[in-house]
């Protein structure tokens, strides 16, 4: 007989839809999967305003089945000219879930990000004021910091401080990949939570350079050594409810990652949560799966859990080679590989 999981439907707390026909193309794969998901507003223009976020939101609903459940979560890029009048209409607005800091040069669209979060303490005390969560790419852009080194250089330097600053202040940390960051969240109060992907559970650095440069495994922050790997996949089955699921899945052209100066980003939506179940099954943890995909992220975000379930059967399949992005492709993880775990 087939093994089958049914779990609670889960949500995607960390998601990269774009826009246009490239969001057409890929919202589906999330929608046929997670209840929620976290959009990221790293649009150019980036999405700075409450209404900007909502009529973005309108866009992606239109680009979904007219009797969908989907309910995409919105966020306000954080910019120097964010103002706390700003965070007050955040707060009130319905589908707008929090703030996201991109430290300025840190990733894919973050060049109109924050160079110096001092120059934005007024809006982040109205943050702690108006329980609006920020949500944060954690890595140093100085030159000088190696590129492995930069998250933890982050949480030591400028998350920590800023915490101190701000105790009350809601935060995730995004994408941990660092023994470090994991260690960090977990040592902090029911306010500080953060969200681990499927590439930073499966994959380590190696990971990069296997039998030759990877491209399609590049994202950021970088994949780091094994021994982080392992902390991270310790923090994701520890029934910790700090930490929950959030993909960062960000479709890019394969010209734009196949290039001199590719481009940083995994698509994952189409297996979004299929590969965490293959990194819970390796750990031995299946029964955690749920609490971290479908519990955690909507007790830390004050929200209920989804009513419907999902059921993944221990079916194996291929993943395309890619998919069609119009005129482009989009190579997605694991492509022509087979994945252990499907949806029903
Ligand atoms: C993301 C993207 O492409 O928008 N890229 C990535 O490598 N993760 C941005 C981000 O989350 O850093
Ligand atoms: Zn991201």
């Amino acid at each position: 007989m087939t093994q089958t999981l049914t779990i609670i439907k889960p949500d995607d707390w960390h998601l990269h839809l774009r826009d246009g026909d490239t969001l057409q193309r890929v919202v589906g794969h999330t929608a046929a999967r997670f209840g929620r998901a976290v959009v990221m507003p790293n649009l150019t223009p980036p999405v700075t305003t409450a209404m900007a976020a909502q009529a973005y939101r309108q866009r992606i609903l239109e680009a979904l089945p007219d009797d969908t459940t989907f309910n995409p979560l919105m966020t306000m890029y954080l910019t120097p000219s964010m103002s706390p009048q700003d965070i007050v209409e955040a707060s009130k607005a319905e589908h707008v879930i929090g703030v996201k800091w991109y430290p300025a040069g840190a990733t894919t669209n973050s060049s109109l990000g924050v160079h110096n979060i001092n120059e934005c303490t007024e809006t982040l005390e109205a943050m702690a004021e108006y329980n609006v969560p920020l949500l944060v790419h954690g890595e140093v852009t100085d030159a000088a910091v190696d590129t492995f080194d930069r998250e933890a250089v982050f949480v030591e330097t400028i998350l920590d401080p800023l915490l101190h600053q701000l105790p009350t202040l809601r935060v995730v940390l995004e994408h941990i990949t660092t023994s470090q960051g994991a260690d960090y969240v977990s040592s902090q109060g029911a306010n500080v939570a953060g969200t681990l992907t499927p590439q930073h559970l499966l994959l380590n650095r190696t990971s990069l350079f296997q039998g030759g440069l990877r491209p399609h495994n590049f994202c950021l922050p970088i994949l780091k050594r094994e021994s982080h790997r392992v902390r991270l996949m310790e923090a994701a089955t520890s029934g910790d409810a700090s930490f929950f699921l959030g993909t960062d899945s960000a479709p890019h052209a394969q010209s734009a990652k196949e290039s001199d100066c590719g481009c940083a980003g995994i698509f994952s939506a189409h297996a979004g949560i299929e590969l965490y179940a293959e990194a819970f099954e390796d750990a031995g943890s299946l029964d955690r799966l749920e609490g971290f995909a479908s519990k955690h992220g909507p007790a830390f975000y004050g929200l209920p859990l989804n009513t419907d379930t999902i059921t993944l059967a221990r079916e194996s399949w291929q993943v395309p080679e890619s998919y069609s992005l119009g005129q482009e492709r989009l190579i997605p993880f694991r492509a022509g590989h087979s994945m252990r775990w499907s949806m029903l």
